[in-house]
């Protein structure tokens, strides 16, 4: 059971979904998918409505940037990773190891 069609993400525009009771942010750069916890470790903010820039995103309400493919915090003020999520693509199906 897929969660969302890889056509459906358009490339550096994170989209935030529920699955098994975590908010999850799913973003597209290039032809890959990342998967990361969506809420910012620094402090109550979605991070699906940061700004991507390469395999970065940053998180819109303090400026904190993470990296997607390992969700480690790269900039203050979030010191902590976030959780990375497994991400398999299979033609148009891309389904979150959640
Ligand atoms: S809540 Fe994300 S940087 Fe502060």
């Amino acid at each position: 059971m897929s969660d969302l069609s890889f056509a459906s993400l358009t490339p550096g525009k994170p989209v935030k979904i529920e699955k098994n009771g975590r908010s999850i942010c799913v973003t597209r750069v290039q032809d890959e998918v990342f998967a990361i916890d969506d809420t910012c470790s620094h402090s109550d903010a979605s991070l699906a409505e940061g700004d991507v820039s390469d395999f970065k995103i940053e998180c819109w309400l303090h400026g904190a940037e993470f990296d997607l493919r390992t969700g480690e915090a790269l900039t203050p003020p979030a010191v902590a990773p976030v959780k990375v999520y497994s991400v398999i693509v299979d033609g148009d199906s891309v389904t979150v190891d959640a």
